[in-house]
């Protein structure tokens, strides 16, 4: 993705696809609500302005079938990271005055999906501290990628996964992103590559 502009952000948006993000694994989702039972909550560690959160609520709508879908961010961005040292979330926390809650909030509502979304502005991995061990059936994790952050994020968030659910995460990439490999690698062996880029651990 290019560098939002002022204008991007302040452009109206009114389908997932209008929000600005790297999201692009659509496919995921539409399985994840294929296999799992209705009345499962899924959560996303990273929701950024929502173009993943809502391309998710759309596809539980269009499923017709019923489940909880949580979006978990601070919602003032990553910092410097990868192999720039690039601050990719700046700009959109310098628009709205040190946080782009207001973004992420108004384009769920915007794409219709105001009471079918949760959006949980908190850190993780403290957010996981508040569900219940075994509750989650899928939770992908999207936030900081260097290795001491996704590390921690799968210690905490692992515990939540149900049995029969799904660990996974974005930018599953060696050379962009080799801290997300190897903490994948160095706490879930199990687990392996799915889709474009993305990881998946399956819970026994
Ligand atoms: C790569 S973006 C998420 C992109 C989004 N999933 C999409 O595809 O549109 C990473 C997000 O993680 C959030 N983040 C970074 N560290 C975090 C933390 N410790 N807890 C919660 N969110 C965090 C940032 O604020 C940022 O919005």
């Amino acid at each position: 993705m290019n560098h939002p502009t002022k204008d991007a952000f302040a452009t109206e948006v009114s389908q997932w696809s209008d929000i600005p993000g790297w999201f692009h694994w659509r496919e995921g989702q539409q399985e994840a609500v294929e296999v799992f039972e209705e009345g499962s909550t899924f959560v996303e560690v990273g929701s950024y302005l929502g173009r993943s959160l809502c391309s998710l609520a759309d596809v539980v709508r269009t499923s017709g079938r019923d489940f909880t879908v949580i979006g978990v961010d601070t919602c003032r961005g990553s910092g410097e990271e990868g192999l720039a040292s690039e601050d990719a979330h700046g700009p959109a926390v310098e628009y709205g005055g040190g946080t782009f809650a207001g973004l992420l909030h108004r384009n769920v509502i915007a794409c219709g999906f105001a009471d079918d979304v949760h959006v949980f502005i908190s850190s993780s991995p403290k957010a996981a501290d508040f569900f219940v061990d075994g509750s989650l059936a899928w939770v992908h994790l999207d936030a900081r990628h260097d290795y001491d952050s996704v590390a921690a994020d799968i210690e905490a968030w692992l515990p939540k996964v149900s049995s029969g659910g799904w660990l996974s995460g974005d930018d599953y990439d060696e050379r962009i992103w080799p801290g997300v490999v190897a903490a994948v690698r160095d706490t879930l062996p199990e687990a392996q590559g799915w889709l474009t880029a993305q990881w998946r651990w399956l819970k026994p």
